[in-house]
């Protein structure tokens, strides 16, 4: 039982008139401790029990069990609740230590399948800053949406299919065969094969007969032409190799890499759905949905050439997840410009009767910018975000190096440090938020960042190997003294941090709690003695190592490493 659970308990007995849901609702955290732990205002019963809130207060206090409570005592119109301190706290350290991987978990998902769509980059382009920030938001909710007990299917949806690739084809059959293009191929086949996009495309203002190339590769690619199919493979595994590189680094693994291609061969489904519905128009030459009832920009479904569009290829997508997975949730973790979109994707789903329109939620973020000179590049003229978690590797080494030389394996800790230093600092503010990208802010050992975090366990790990306990079965885990309350009164909110974390797809609340709880853990560490060899010792290192856990989870479940020196 939770100790507003228990409060609620004790409450319910008194008021059998009230529902628990009703007290818990009722019940408030006072800002002052000195207020007690928990209290619960009397003066709404008032009305229906013709009494003054304090009487009221005074009769319910009467009949309270308070042995679980150091005490209760009315004070105005509220009954506060002092928890008894030693017993709670017991029990929260022995909750974690007991079972460190699990702790926290609620079960709110009943392990309902949820797809999230995620990453998403396009193919033959160096991924963008964007697809970076969905990668790191959509692993994070995937993360803690697992951990309140939802069966994450991930898929990364590659824009691998468009006009476009009929261009780079063209392209590469014109002027594929020079050394320069090989060689390009060899060392980075994205920025080649983009060279040739860009290069097709400016040229074709004086060769027309570029642009009928292109269109003609792409016909025979939809067509199924081996030859145009072989070269779309290629530039799809060229660049999926390269996009796997970061997905690497980040510790990011997708069950889907279906993309906009597979969805290409879905078409004809809601294209025939919307045909019966009647809800396809025709707009100089175009076939369109009007979503003019939602205030929405109507839907382009086939343009007047007779080509498909993004979003049809989307509205088969979504058919698709929904019979593959029979999902409770589809996320979408895209940058706010397509917010728009997706309003039009889901009304377009409610337009054609699926009920389960409401299931489709865009978790949208906003920009990261870039300030830091050293973050423009360095090979292209588009920031490679490989450059970006190298350069957050070199500088954590170079820290790691002054802060500790004998660190045994200073790579793999760099590594931890500099690259988790970049995806905390993208969580740590609501995900709608800018994100100001600066290098030498983002790792730093001090202030509001991941190294902080990483290193306040590193220091409970140290700690404990000094201590050298490590099974706290048989200690008096009371004997931690009032002192450590507030400390371990953070780690009980740490499923209630999760839930809010899950609720509103909002990653920072699991960061912001992580920073929270290593700042308090830092201050004990600074007035207590924790090592001290008196007989509370054995219980200052379990909550020690009770932090140390729970550190350790919150990063996690932002895909950030914790490790145990640095
Ligand atoms: N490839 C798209 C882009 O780079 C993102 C795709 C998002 N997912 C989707 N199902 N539309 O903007």
């Amino acid at each position: 039982m939770s100790e507003k659970e228990q409060v609620v308990s004790a409450l319910a007995a008194a008021l059998p008139d009230l529902g628990a849901a009703e007290i818990a609702d009722k019940i408030e955290r006072p800002k002052d401790s000195k207020n007690g732990d928990f209290a619960f205002p009397a003066f709404f019963l008032a009305k229906t029990m013709h009494k003054a809130p304090q009487m009221i207060a005074q009769d319910i206090v009467a009949k309270i069990d308070q042995s679980g409570f150091d005490k209760v005592v009315v004070a105005g119109p509220y009954i506060n609740f002092y928890l008894n301190k030693a017993k709670v706290g017991a029990n929260i350290l022995e909750k974690i230590l007991n079972d460190p991987e699990h702790y926290g978990e609620i079960d709110l998902g009943h392990q309902a399948n949820v797809t999230i769509d995620y990453s998403s980059p396009n193919i033959a382009k160096p991924m963008g800053m964007g697809h970076l920030r969905s990668t790191m938001i959509g692993e994070a909710i995937a993360r803690i949406l697992e951990k309140v007990n939802y069966n994450l299917i991930r898929v990364d949806y590659l824009g691998d299919w468009g006009t476009q690739f009929g261009k780079m084809m063209a392209a590469y059959k014109m002027w594929g065969d020079s050394q320069e293009v090989q060689d390009g191929l060899k060392n980075d086949p994205i920025n080649t094969l983009l060279k040739l996009y860009v290069r097709i495309n400016t040229e074709a203002d004086e060769h027309p007969e570029y642009t009928d190339a292109g269109r003609e590769w792409f016909a025979k690619l939809e067509h199924g032409d081996k030859e145009a199919w072989r070269l779309w493979r290629w530039f799809r595994t060229i660049s999926l190799q390269r996009f796997q590189r970061v997905y690497d680094m980040l510790d990011v693994k997708f069950d889907s890499f279906n993309g906009e291609a597979f969805s290409a061969q879905k078409m004809d489904e809601p294209i025939q759905l919307l045909r019966d519905k009647h809800l396809l128009e025709k707009s100089r030459g175009a076939e369109i949905v009007d979503l003019d009832e939602y205030n929405l920009p109507p839907l382009l479904i086939i343009k007047s050439n007779g080509t498909t569009t993004y979003i049809t290829r989307d509205l088969a997508t979504a058919l698709f997840r929904k019979r593959m997975y029979g999902h409770a949730k589809s996320l979408y973790v895209v940058g706010a410009e397509q917010e728009v979109y997706f309003k039009q994707l889901r009304m377009a789903l409610k337009k054609m009767g699926f009920n389960w329109w409401n299931q489709i939620t865009h978790i949208s973020f906003g920009l990261m910018n870039l300030n830091g000179k050293k973050m423009s590049t360095r090979k292209g003229n588009v920031v490679s975000l490989e450059d970006v978690l190298n350069d957050s590797v070199d500088l954590a080494r170079k820290q790691i190096s002054e802060k500790n030389p004998d660190l045994k394996n200073p790579d793999e800790v760099a590594k931890q440090v500099g690259i988790g230093a970049v995806i905390f600092h993208d969580l740590k503010n609501y995900r709608r938020n800018a994100v100001n990208f600066k290098l030498e802010d983002v790792v730093k050992f001090e202030g509001e960042t991941g190294p902080y975090v990483q290193y306040a366990r590193a220091r409970a790990e140290s700690i404990l190997r000094k201590g050298g306990i490590r099974d706290f079965s048989n200690v008096d885990l009371s004997q931690v003294g009032d002192e450590a309350w507030e400390l371990i009164s953070f780690l009980g909110q740490y499923s209630n941090a999760i839930k809010r974390a899950a609720d509103n797809y909002d990653p920072s609340v699991v960061a912001k709690y992580a920073l929270e709880l290593a700042k308090k853990f830092n201050q004990y560490y600074a007035h207590h003695r924790i090592l001290d060899n008196d007989a509370a010792q054995p219980a200052r290192l379990a909550l020690t190592q009770a932090v140390s856990d729970v550190l350790k989870s919150a990063l996690a479940l932002l895909d950030v490493k914790a490790p145990d020196e640095m």
